[in-house]
């Protein structure tokens, strides 16, 4: 793809689509500006170069037509003033023009999933949206999966059609870690269900030198190996999947490292007792709720030894203390390893909030959905459509 740093922006109209879809509590104060951060750097890029600026981004899943009170950028526009020293006037009723944009100013442009047109990608809104800018800049990774006017339709239209820094700095590290990785490749997928992530699995399961599962994602493997895991989360429906991932693994003379020793209780509580036990002792009445610490050992050496490693996902109910010691190994394991490491989804990122190893880890991912469906080996189509300008 085409990247903004390439281009002379100077005395040019710039329309940033950026993902500032933060989360915000009842009151309407963002409890977490990690993506407003993320997009400083091209928002920066272009002022310093002396573009007139325009940004916009979705909040939420709003109906389109209306604004509504929960559904306004009001205040990511306070933050963003906030972060870049300088008021960010907030633009309604943008998609005609006609707003004032001087070189050097930025604007941000009310939550474009209000407007009409905006989730179905209408060519004709995607047209109005072109018409406004000089350049496109797509800087919306965590939206990159969705193909809707501001993440898709526009790339098609504008004048010049471009990936931001952050879009840039996500297509780079993924590919690194997934296309051309130092190997051994390992990969960490937790969770609860192996149906969410089973396209994960599949395709990971062609590339990775070493596939981790964790959470009730490792139980139904258990059961796939023949193991009683008693009443622990699984999906049994899904044994023979999780067969035919371990035997892909195996045919490649990769491995699907299963764990030997779990912490189990009888319930999901803080006040749960936890037991350690090998994974053959496990009752009928037990409910597996984290590796052990032979399995965590095991499993810090494969992630020592790594090249490159992928990781979505706990092994363990990480929130509960007595749930959360293979979590925090492995974190650890990550943060120390010389293995280059990316990560992301919402379980993962609060688990490297809660273990501190956020400095540690070679690249986080601002995508959740986005992130996902990368790891699924999906086309993004904000990419697609970037990818498809590069000629240009
Ligand atoms: C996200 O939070 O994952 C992105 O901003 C995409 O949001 P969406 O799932 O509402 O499209």
């Amino acid at each position: 793809v085409k990247k903004l740093t390439e281009l002379d922006v100077r005395g040019k109209k710039v329309f940033i689509r950026a993902d500032l879809n933060v989360p915000q509590d009842d009151a309407g104060n963002i409890t977490e500006d990690t993506r407003i951060r993320a997009s400083l750097p091209s928002i920066q890029y272009c002022l310093d170069n002396g573009a007139a600026v325009m940004v916009t981004s979705h909040l939420g899943r709003p109906t389109e037509g209306t604004v509504g009170p929960d559904d306004t950028l009001a205040p990511v526009a306070v933050r963003l003033g906030q972060l870049l020293h300088r008021p960010v006037r907030l633009v309604a009723d943008w998609v005609e023009g006609g707003f004032a944009l001087k070189p050097g100013e930025v604007v941000l442009l009310e939550n474009c999933r209000c407007n009409k047109g905006e989730k179905k990608d209408n060519e004709e809104l995607a047209k109005k949206m072109a018409a406004l800018c000089d350049v496109y800049v797509n800087d919306a990774f965590g939206t990159a999966h969705r193909a809707e006017a501001t993440t898709h339709g526009i790339a098609r239209f504008a004048p010049v059609a471009c990936a931001g820094i952050l879009m840039g700095a996500e297509i780079d590290a993924l590919g690194k870690a997934l296309q051309s990785p130092q190997r051994p490749l390992v990969a960490i997928v937790g969770g609860s269900k192996v149906s969410s992530k089973l396209t994960i699995l599949k395709s990971l399961a062609d590339k990775v030198d070493q596939l981790i599962v964790g959470g009730g994602i490792a139980n139904t493997f258990l059961l796939a190996s023949g193991k009683r895991i008693g009443e622990s989360l699984a999906e049994p429906e899904l044994v023979k999947e999780a067969q035919a991932i371990m035997d892909m693994m195996k045919a490649r003379g990769a491995e699907v490292p299963l764990p030997v020793d779990v912490v189990v209780a009888d319930e999901v509580s803080a006040l749960a007792r936890a037991n350690r036990i090998p994974v053959e002792e496990v009752g009928a009445h037990d409910r597996i709720l984290d590796v052990g610490p032979k399995t965590a050992a095991k499993l810090s050496e494969i992630i020592a030894n790594a090249g490159t490693i992928v990781w979505n996902g706990p092994v363990g109910v990480f929130e509960l203390p007595q749930f959360a010691g293979g979590t925090k190994m492995m974190a650890s394991a990550i943060a120390h390893s010389e293995a280059f490491s990316i990560a992301g989804g919402g379980d993962t990122l609060a688990a490297i909030a809660k273990f501190h190893i956020a400095e540690d880890v070679g690249y986080i991912s601002t995508g959740g959905g986005a992130f996902l469906e990368f790891l699924e080996g999906k086309t993004l189509p904000a990419i697609a459509a970037l990818e498809a300008r590069f000629k240009d």
